[in-house]
Parts: C-alpha cells; sequence; structure tokens
C-alpha cells in the first residue's frame, strides 16, 4: 500500500515551523498532501487561495506533495483522498493534550488512518502563525519566522 501523508492545518499563514515539519516528512512517504482546512471560525486573515498560493511556491522543489483545499471531517478527506496517515506536530507539552484527543477521535471515526507526530527544530517550538501575525502587526522582524512567500503575502495584504 503506497504511504500517502495528509498534513491538515489552516495556516494562516505558513510558517517556518510548518515547512519544518513537511521537510521532515518529505523522504518518508510516498506522497505529502497539504491539505488547508476552510476553518472560517477561525476567521483566517489569508484566503484560501493565498494560504494555497504561500505552500504551492514554498513546496515547489519537492516532487511529492500538492496541495489541496478540504472541508468537513478530516478522517473523510483523508479517506477520499486515500490518505493512510494524518501528520502532526508537537511543539511542546502543551501542544499534546489537543492533539492527543484529535487522533484519539479521529481514530475513533477512521482506524484505517494512523496520525504520525512530528517534532520541529527547537527554533520553532514556541512559533504560532497568532504569534507570528502579531510581531508582523506590531512591526517586529519575522524573517526568521515565516518564509518569503509568506512575508510577500502579508506585505502585498496589508499595503506595506
Ligand atoms: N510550526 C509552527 N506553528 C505550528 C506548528 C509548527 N510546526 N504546528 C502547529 N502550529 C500552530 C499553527 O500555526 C496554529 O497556530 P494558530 O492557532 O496561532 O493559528 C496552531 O499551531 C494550530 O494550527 P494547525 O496545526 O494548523 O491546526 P489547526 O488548529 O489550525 O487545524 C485541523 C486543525 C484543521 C487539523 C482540525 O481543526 C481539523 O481536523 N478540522 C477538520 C474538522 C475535523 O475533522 N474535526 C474533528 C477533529 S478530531
Amino acid at each position: 500500500m503506497a504511504k500517502i501523508a495528509m498534513y491538515p492545518g489552516t495556516f494562516d499563514p505558513l510558517t517556518n515551523g510548518h515547512l519544518d515539519i513537511i521537510k521532515r516528512c518529505v523522504p518518508l512517504f510516498e506522497k505529502i498532501i497539504v491539505a488547508v482546512a476552510k476553518n472560517p471560525s477561525k476567521k483566517p486573515m489569508l484566503s484560501i487561495e493565498e494560504r494555497v498560493s504561500i505552500l504551492e511556491e514554498e513546496t515547489s522543489t519537492f516532487d511529492n506533495t500538492e496541495i489541496h483545499v478540504f472541508e468537513g471531517l478530516t478522517v473523510e478527506y483523508a479517506n477520499k483522498i486515500g490518505a493512510n496517515y494524518l501528520l502532526r506536530g508537537l511543539r511542546a507539552v502543551s501542544d499534546f493534550e489537543f492533539e492527543l484527543q484529535m487522533a484519539m477521535m479521529n481514530r475513533e471515526l477512521n482506524p484505517e488512518v494512523e496520525t504520525f507526530f512530528l517534532v520541529p527544530d527547537a527554533q520553532y517550538s514556541f512559533l504560532s502563525s497568532s504569534l507570528a501575525k502579531e510581531v508582523y502587526r506590531l512591526g517586529g522582524n519575522v524573517e526568521q519566522f515565516m518564509p518569503n512567500s509568506t512575508l510577500r503575502m502579508l506585505d502585498q495584504k496589508t499595503g506595506k
């Protein structure tokens, strides 16, 4: 069976921490589908098209990644695309409880899909999209937290 992994998230916006996880998975799976959740409850700053375009640019050098958009249950989408693994990053102990709950619920919903946890580089252990956006909004330097295409998109969006 082909090892196809789905990496679901809101990616509002993609940070170097997310990219670090994607890069670590590239040699481990035959195909990685980065799946951008239509998650209006999170009130994203970037549109779904903007988030997808950043991801497409930043993963263009990998030949086993695809960017998709999904709504509804993650495990249902995984089923639809034939993904047998869900990828999630664990940055710190504080992520664990929520991630454990999600993994258990997803297993309950579809026991065929295995959740695979990866730990990003220590320099990203405190990073989140919200924090990066806040630092950006307040004029701080976010170059070490975000890839170029994210920075360009934020500049375009905010008219900087
Ligand atoms: N580097 C940097 N930041 C990271 C990170 C990493 N390696 N891993 C997680 N984060 C941050 C994100 O930036 C995000 O920060 P924010 O909250 O400030 O925006 C936060 O951690 C969580 O983001 P993410 O990993 O993208 O998850 P999410 O909460 O946005 O998305 C879904 C979670 C989409 C996977 C989940 O809601 C889902 O499965 N939804 C579909 C509906 C469903 O199936 N529900 C049942 C689930 S059991």
